[in-house]
């Protein structure tokens, strides 16, 4: 029989003949008998392979058993004797496929900082903390279609190359064919109509404008692809490539909004709880103690909602001296968010109801004319996990926002017809996958949960 290790590590050590294919992790000796530890990605845990000396023939090359190489071992599958593993393989043939030599293979048997790591990318999947991210990121991409296919959501493609920019922020990575060097030039200005497209073109930073044209028709639609942002923000939380799962839902209000947002998050953390059980013990052992209880405790517990105001009173209340001053009508910034979700209220929160100044055009006015329908939710150790709204469903008051933001009407034509035929109250979010990744696993980095990460000045492999 052949197998992954995950799948032979379930059977019993009753003598079956197995076939294992993977990379030897580490070779010990003793007394007569070689041990392997053999790894092939489908679990963190490693499969005991013993070759007994006095077996002859068994390896052909012994010396080149080392770390890193790739092996093919057939043997019985036994129970072990030994402690820290219930089955082991007794080996009747091994044989190297592919030699690793010691002298500059990297990933010798120590630990590496994730630093390093990340200068050898495209070696890092085969430690076990990045194994361990990758499984993790698959179980969650999978749960998140599950979530939205389970509630009669259609899944939705939207374009990644865009004429529009969704969150008006102006942070977006432009796409041409011009020779940037001389580009043709119509009064003093770039001549876009000679552009690939005829016009302006970016990577798009949200699907979400698209998405509604979908929601208006399909009711019930979520995007789920990757998205880009020029932010020239070099922190553990940004990337300029990241992946967004983007909900939209007519007939909807905020509070349905909020409802569907808490109940998706808690959903992703049981279904990783259940399906991942190994990688979440490591998670909790080795990267970030205490998180599974954690994830456990959100689970079964209600998530806080307050809205902006009563946030800034609480913030400004506290008594705390911030690095950045609160008062009404400032953008929350993440120590501001850590402190309620970890010192205030210890869950995630969802805060509404933010100045209209600092959020995007389409987000619903409120009658206080003031704020708008937002909802953003934070939690613990990271801030902001989602941000979405209701969106402003009149089409007289959106243009009017669209004009007070500096945008054009014209740009947004489209997206105004909406609002002209059979407009409806809808809502969406959008949902940062590798953050929720980070809060799941408790990785610090969100360069580490994202196989080849893109950030300013980063873009090796
Ligand atoms: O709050 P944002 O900008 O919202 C939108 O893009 C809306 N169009 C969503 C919607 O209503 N459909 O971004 C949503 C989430 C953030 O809460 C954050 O988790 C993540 O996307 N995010 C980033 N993740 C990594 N790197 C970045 N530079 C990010 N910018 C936003
Ligand atoms: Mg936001």
């Amino acid at each position: 029989m052949g197998g992954d290790i995950k799948q032979i590590l379930a059977m019993p050590g009753d003598g079956t003949a197995i076939t294992v294919k993977g990379w030897v992790r580490t070779k010990r000796e003793s007394k007569g008998v070689t041990f392997l530890e053999i790894n092939d990605g489908s679990t963190i845990k490693n499969l005991q392979v013993v070759i007994d000396d006095d077996k002859p023939g068994v390896i052909k090359a012994p010396g080149d058993l080392t770390t890193g190489s790739s092996v093919v071992v057939s043997g019985m599958l036994i129970q072990s004797p030994g402690q820290g593993q219930a089955v082991e393989i007794s080996a009747d043939r091994v044989d190297v496929v592919g030699t690793a030599p010691v002298d500059g293979y990297a990933l010798q048997k120590k630990r590496h900082s994730f630093e390093f790591l990340r200068e050898i990318a495209h070696l890092r999947a085969r430690t076990n903390s990045f194994g361990a991210v990758a499984r993790v990121r698959s179980a969650m991409s999978y749960a998140i279609h599950s979530f939205f296919q389970e509630r009669g959501f259609i899944y939705v493609h939207t374009p990644i190359i865009t004429g529009s920019d969704c969150e008006g922020a102006g942070e977006m990575f432009q796409v041409t064919t011009l020779p940037i060097e001389k580009p043709p030039l119509i009064n003093g200005q770039v001549d876009y109509s000679q552009d690939f497209f005829g016009k302006k073109a970016s990577l798009t930073v949200s699907g979400q404008l698209e998405g509604e044209t979908y929601a208006c028709a399909l009711k019930k639609i979520y995007t789920f692809g990757p998205t880009f942002r020029a932010e020239n923000s070099n922190t553990s939380r940004h990337l300029a490539e990241f992946w967004m799962i983007e909900p939209e839902m007519a007939f909807c209000d905020i509070h349905g909004n909020m409802d569907v947002a808490e109940e998706f998050l808690k959903y992703i953390f049981r279904h990783i709880l259940e399906q991942c059980p190994d990688d979440m013990e490591f998670f909790d052992s080795r990267i970030n103690k205490g998180i599974i209880d954690n994830l456990q405790h959100i689970v079964t517990s209600e998530f806080k909602r307050i809205t902006y105001t009563e946030a800034v009173n609480e913030l400004v209340s506290s008594g705390m001296t911030f690095e950045f001053p609160v008062s009404w009508g400032i953008d929350l910034q993440s120590e501001h968010e850590k402190f309620l979700t970890e010192k205030v209220y210890r869950l995630p929160v969802i805060i509404t109801d933010y100045p209209k100044a600092i959020k995007a055009f389409y987000m619903k006015v409120n009658e206080d004319n003031k704020t708008v329908r937002a909802m953003d939710i934070l939690v613990p150790r990271l801030g902001e996990i989602v941000g979405g709204s209701e969106r402003e469903s009149d089409h007289d008051t959106l243009k009017a926002r669209i004009l007070e933001c500096g945008l054009d009407p014209d740009d947004y034509w489209w997206y105004l017809d909406l609002r002209k035929f059979g407009t409806v109250p809808h809502s969406g979010f959008g949902l940062g996958f590798e953050r929720l990744i980070q809060f799941v696993t408790g990785m610090q980095n969100i360069r580490d949960v994202i196989p080849y990460p893109r950030a300013v000045k980063t873009l090796e492999f």
